[in-house]
């Protein structure tokens, strides 16, 4: 196992079959000699530094029925809410405030969200906040919505691909094609966003195999960003009283993809926290560093339950900074809370000076 490990550090890429023994074989002697070397890897780019980006869960209306999702179409359930653009905006307001240079707008498929309407949002962010990055988390578009919303300023794109294998995917997708939300993707690299993939671990039927095409594809793709975390149930959902994933397997996970692709964004999740206390912090000692605590209003959080028991509901945005800021540090890194872009982009000098200035 160590001399795989050594290999996959070296080489930053293995074959399948023996991916699959690390995923499948891991002891606990070995499974911390993985994390140190992912630990290792993103320092080689990324120091020990952390990147913090404002997260805001702007509407929790969705037309697509993903079978895990707490905010599906068909859960009746949930007391729906979509943001105006002015609450978006004093998100955004309240975030720059507290040092924030990146805002992800998060939301279901909502049809309201037209482009039209999606276009003026950015752009009134991006004139209000020009020294900022946004991200845009809205599902699948059109490649003219996507070329649109990118013209306006958007500069990244978060779109799990959730599973890499079909059959999977088809099964907790109704409705949906696995090959268009693939095609998404390969359409927003093209647009020359900063594009994030990802999966979920631990989703009911989901075997080894499975998880090594999701670190397959990855490796494939290439993408800036990497979302990777444990599938948690959801009472209001056709998989309730499923098991769900843990920690443990997601961690490795991390490290994997750490290793793979050495210069990724890789979130430390808010499930990683909800199923450990201390998961968050795990995460950025396997590989992880980036954290996206919530600056949406403290009145909708609960309504944008994705799984059970999700944490940081009832805080306010100045508590979730100062929370995750010492979670940060206790783990024994450096906050950055700069736009935190890809370790290949160039960012111009211009841009780098109205961030000393302020
Ligand atoms: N609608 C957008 C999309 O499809 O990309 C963004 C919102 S969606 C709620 C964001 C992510 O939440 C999904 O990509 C999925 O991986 C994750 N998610 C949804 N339900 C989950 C659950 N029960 N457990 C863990 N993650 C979940
Ligand atoms: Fe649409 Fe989850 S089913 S966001």
């Amino acid at each position: 196992m160590i001399s795989l490990i050594d290999k996959l550090y070296t080489d930053e890429n293995l074959e399948d079959d023996l991916l699959l023994e690390l995923v499948t074989q891991l002891d606990t002697t070995t499974v911390s000699y993985l994390f140190e070397k992912a630990l290792e890897k993103k320092t080689v780019y990324y120091k020990d530094t952390v990147y913090m980006r404002g997260l805001i869960e702007f509407t929790n209306y969705c037309k697509q029925n993903c079978n895990y999702c707490g905010i599906r179409g068909k859960n009746t359930k949930v007391d729906r809410y979509r943001l105006s653009k002015e609450a978006i905006l004093n998100c955004c307001d309240e975030g720059y405030k507290l040092g924030y240079r990146t805002f992800v707008l998060q939301g279901g498929e909502d049809p309201f969200f037209t482009d039209e309407v999606l276009v003026d949002l950015v752009e009134a962010i991006k004139s209000g906040y020009p020294d900022c990055a946004v991200t845009l988390s809205v599902g699948e578009r059109s490649y003219e919505s996507y070329a649109m919303l990118k013209k306006a300023g958007t500069d990244r794109y978060l779109l799990r691909h959730e599973t890499a294998t079909k059959s999977l995917y088809e099964s907790l997708h109704p409705g949906m094609s696995f090959e268009n939300r693939r095609n998404c993707l390969y359409t927003l690299k093209a647009l020359g966003y900063q594009v994030g993939a990802g999966f979920m671990v631990g989703l009911p039927n989901q075997t080894p195999a499975d998880l090594v095409a999701d670190l397959r594809f990855i490796k494939e793709l290439e993408p800036e960003m990497v979302g990777i975390g444990p599938y948690i149930p959801h009472d209001e959902t056709p998989l309730k009283g499923a098991t769900g994933g843990t920690v443990e397997e997601t961690l490795v996970m991390v490290a994997l993809a750490r290793l793979l692709l050495p210069k990724a964004l890789l979130p430390s999740t808010t499930a990683m926290g909800t199923l450990d206390p201390k998961g968050r912090e795990k995460a950025l000692k396997a590989g992880a560093n980036v954290v996206m605590p919530n600056l949406s209003p403290t009145d909708v959080r609960e309504k944008y339950e994705l799984y059970k028991d999700k944490i940081c509901t009832g805080d306010e945005a100045a508590h979730c900074r100062q929370c995750i800021e010492g979670r940060i540090k206790s783990a024994g890194f450096r906050v950055d809370m700069g736009r935190g872009d890809h370790a290949s982009i160039h960012i111009p000098e211009e841009a780098v000076s109205v961030q000393i200035k302020l």
